[in-house]
């Protein structure tokens, strides 16, 4: 699982934001990231009249990273996130969080200034760890 295409994960977050229903603001996002158990899964955001409800794409792909029913509890190893024009867009500051729950530290991330890791796209984050420790 070392080599991650990030190609195929930026057309793949494409595909996903033309399936995006934003017809509030209008700007449409997509998602993908290659999971520990080898599969790619992809997500966009869903909004809804009722405004504050609506959905990330990074809400959706971790729906998707279950939603088949997943026995092996597998993880996000690489994501990318992409706006109307295929440019990598940085998760909201509530989908880091969300992302870092499911792909802990090492996840790596493609933002605005080359593939990072999870580590330094929200250092010192809260997770499942601080909860068991204390
Ligand atoms: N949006 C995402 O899908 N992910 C982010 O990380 C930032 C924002 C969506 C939410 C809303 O549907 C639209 O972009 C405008 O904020």
């Amino acid at each position: 699982m070392s080599v991650v295409d990030w190609p195929a994960l930026r057309s793949a977050a494409r595909e996903a934001m033309g399936r995006a229903y934003a017809p509030y603001s209008n700007f449409q996002v997509g998602a993908a990231a290659l999971t520990s158990d080898g599969r790619i899964v992809t997500g966009c955001n869903i909004e809804n009249a009722s405004y504050g409800v609506g959905l990330c794409a990074e809400c959706s792909l971790v729906s998707a990273l279950y939603g088949e029913g997943a026995p092996s509890r597998p993880r996000l190893v690489a994501v990318a996130v992409v706006d109307r024009n295929g440019a990598a867009l940085m998760p909201c500051g509530r989908c880091r969080q969300l992302l870092y729950e499911h792909g802990g530290p090492d996840m790596l991330l493609e933002t605005v200034s080359g593939i990072r890791p999870m580590s330094e796209v929200l250092p010192d984050a809260f997770g499942p760890d601080d909860l068991r420790s204390r």
